[in-house]
């Protein structure tokens, strides 16, 4: 399972890129607003793909076909090999088939059922994001989603790659990879929070504490 980075953070960004296991990253609306609002978009969206150097998906806002596929061409003309995200609405199926058409890649988003992502495949996505921790917020199991929609990819095999969205912790990261989804996106957060165990640590203090005592006996010998 591959990892992206969930953010539109440039300092998250650039340190989870630095560490060489991220492949891409996505970002939504909601984690632009976030940023410095004297930030010019297509200057951040720039910077974010040059740090990542892989996959980067970048969400249109508009809600009907013939403005969604404009936002396209603004953000392809910005970088061709950019990933247009799309909500999964009516509008958003037929953007999604009219990008296929031109080879653009695409990642349908707000994904909350195993059969709008049957439909978001069905209709040409190259990409389908489940949100499970939304799922999880309203008492619902969101694992459980991804899990049928991977039973679902491997019966049918289709072709489209399954990202597991909105993410909340290390356990989501998890279990998304044992249910076999293709990409998980993470947020910053919860990158670190997987990377860590005191164990690590502790070893890791333990042969620094040993080596020093070993070079020390040595210099007393010498
Ligand atoms: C990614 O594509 C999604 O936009 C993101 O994971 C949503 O996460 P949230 O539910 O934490 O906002």
């Amino acid at each position: 399972m591959q990892l992206y980075v969930d953010s539109a953070n440039l300092t998250e960004i650039r340190h989870a890129a630095s560490l060489g296991f991220i492949s891409g990253v996505t970002t939504n609306p909601s984690l632009l607003a976030k940023e410095d609002p004297s930030l010019d978009i297509k200057t951040l969206i720039l910077d974010i793909h040059k740090s990542v150097g892989g996959h980067t998906s970048v969400e249109v806002v508009s809600t009907d076909t013939d403005g969604m596929l404009r936002e396209a061409d603004e953000i392809l003309s910005w970088f061709p090999e950019a990933t247009i995200k799309i909500p999964f609405i009516p509008a958003g199926l037929a953007a999604v088939r009219a990008l296929e058409r031109q080879d653009v890649p695409t990642n349908v988003t707000l994904l909350f059922t195993p059969n709008q992502a049957l439909i978001a495949a069905n209709a040409g996505a190259t990409y389908v994001s489940l949100f499970l921790g939304r799922l999880d917020d309203i008492s619902t199991d969101g694992l459980q989603a991804v899990r049928d929609t991977v039973e679902i990819w491997d019966m049918h095999e289709l072709e489209s790659f399954i990202i597991a969205a909105s993410i909340r912790t290390p356990i989501h990261v998890l279990e998304c990879a044992k249910a076999g989804a293709h990409i998980a996106t993470v947020p910053y957060k919860v990158l670190m929070q997987s990377m860590k165990h005191p164990l690590t640590d502790a070893g890791l203090a333990a042969f620094l504490a040993d080596n020093e005592k070993m070079n020390a006996a040595k210099a007393s010998l010498a």
